[in-house]
């Protein structure tokens, strides 16, 4: 394939998002809208990368950079128009030869298979390409004036006449161009017009007037749609839900009530997975056949093993393993833990920084006490091993194969394999003292009614 820079526009306020933190960042599915649209730029072949960025958007190049590191940045001082945005990054493209697509930080959902039909036109012989769509409602986006194929003018919703306002299919803000005509119009686009800012979209009729291939191709206006308001960023995390939920049950996946699970941009789960209602998966997770999570677990940045049980009410964070068969169960909290095949923990637990070995069984109630206000420890427990109900295990701690720990135990010492370790009061029963508390307590209460 040909050359292809994608320039990613970001530099814009995002002032209706009512929010600090930049408008490219708000999450879909988990991941800053932006970083969709870099993935899908790179999917397409992208061989460069281009972002202009606003200023004090530290956090947004960042962001970009996480996943396109030798992408050439750019800060655009000024907001003055589309047009001037990608001027900023005019040194991108100053030399190059092959195509340049011009992305939206906005419109998460561009698909890899359009920005490919964008550059497999331009390759075909056009000089131009526009993606356009057909919103249900055109006001306030630039109308494509189309004559046959061919794509005559872009005019802005704010410049049209009466006439042309009528026109439903509309600029979606992606284009593509060959890079010799993007270097030939680009400088000549002026800014008058009724926003006073230099419109990309001009470079249409300019490159019309040099007697230029201008095309367009349209897409669903999903596809497009572009997030700068909360509605509508609620809106496409719903479409985006909508479509993660479809795809999981096609492949295998039941899920009792779908509407109910919301899934990451990344999550990976197998066959024969069962996930009751009220579920959250956050990044990072990785799920194997045959796993069942019961009703209202909030899990993210794990990966569980093939058979595990989870649930109900769980919670798994900060970098999990779980293998095979494992199973959790209600109020255990798992954080930054390897549990190896067969570990129980079937109730109220909380297992942070720990290692536990193969068929080890976690008591009710058992604390791994990791944290001593700074530092974090670890608790490393071995193989089948039985540690009792409601026990502290104070970290930095090791419990050996087949050790057992008593119920009530506060462990601070590390304990052999097979040893049994006691941390807890030595119990002592008073024979015939009951009564004499009970007369004790009679007599106080006697005293308060006589007053
Ligand atoms: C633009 C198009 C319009 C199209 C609409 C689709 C122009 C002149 N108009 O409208 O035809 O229907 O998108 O949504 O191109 N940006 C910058 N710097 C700027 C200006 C914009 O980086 O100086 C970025 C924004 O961050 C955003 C994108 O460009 O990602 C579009 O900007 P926006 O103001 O939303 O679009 P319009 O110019 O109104």
């Amino acid at each position: 394939m040909t050359d292809l820079l994608s320039i990613v526009l970001a530099a814009g306020e995002g002032t209706r998002m009512r929010s600090s933190l930049p408008k490219v960042l708000h999450p879909v599915g988990g991941l800053p809208m932006v970083s969709h649209v870099v993935r899908a730029a790179l999917a397409a072949g992208s061989s460069r990368m281009a972002f202009v960025v606003g200023p004090n958007h530290d956090a947004v190049r960042q962001q970009m950079l996480a996943l396109a590191a030798d992408a050439h940045v750019v800060e655009q001082t000024e907001r003055l128009g589309t047009g001037h945005a990608v001027r900023q990054a005019e040194a991108a493209f100053a030399t190059a030869a092959g195509n340049v697509v011009v992305l939206y930080g906005d419109t998460p959902f561009v698909s890899a298979d359009t920005i490919q039909t964008v550059a497999a036109r331009l390759d075909a012989g056009a000089e131009v390409v526009v993606v356009g769509f057909e919103p249900d409602d055109p006001t306030g986006y630039g109308r494509l004036l189309t004559e046959g194929d061919r794509l005559v003018a872009i005019r802005e919703h704010r410049d049209a006449s009466a006439a042309e306002r009528l026109v439903g299919l509309c600029n979606s803000g992606i284009m593509g161009f060959r890079a010799d005509t993007l270097r030939e119009v680009i400088g000549r686009i002026g800014n008058s017009n009724a926003k006073g800012e230099y419109y990309l979209t001009d470079a249409v009729e300019l490159a019309n007037a040099d007697g230029r291939k201008v095309e367009f191709t349209v897409v669903p206006e999903r596809e497009v749609m572009g997030l700068d308001d909360r509605s509508k960023l609620a809106r496409a995390e719903g479409l985006f839900q909508e479509s993660q939920r479809e795809a999981f049950m096609k492949a295998g996946v039941t899920l009792k009530d779908p509407a109910s699970v919301y899934f990451s941009w990344d999550t990976e789960i197998g066959q024969d997975v069962t996930i009751f209602p009220n579920v959250v998966f956050g990044p990072g997770v990785k799920i194997a056949n045959g796993v069942e999570i019961r009703a209202f677990c909030d899990i993210e940045d794990v990966v569980i093993g093939e058979g595990t049980s989870i649930g109900p009410f769980a919670r798994i964070r900060g970098g999990a393993t779980l293998g095979a068969n494992v199973h959790l169960g209600n109020f255990v909290e798992v954080k930054k833990s390897i549990l190896h095949d067969g570990v129980k923990a079937g109730h109220l637990a909380y297992l942070g920084d720990a290692e536990i070995g193969a068929a080890t069984n976690i008591g009710a109630g058992t604390i791994t006490a990791n944290y001593d206000g700074v530092n974090k420890s670890k608790t490393i427990i071995g193989e089948r091993a039985f540690i009792g109900t409601n026990s502290s295990l104070v970290a930095p701690v090791r419990i050996g194969d087949g050790a057992y720990v008593a119920t009530g135990s506060v462990v601070t010492k590390d304990v052999e394999a097979e040893a049994l370790a006691i941390g807890r009061v030595r119990q002592e029963n008073k024979q015939g003292y009951a009564p004499k508390l009970r007369a004790r307590a009679q007599a106080i209460k006697a005293a308060k009614a006589g007053k």
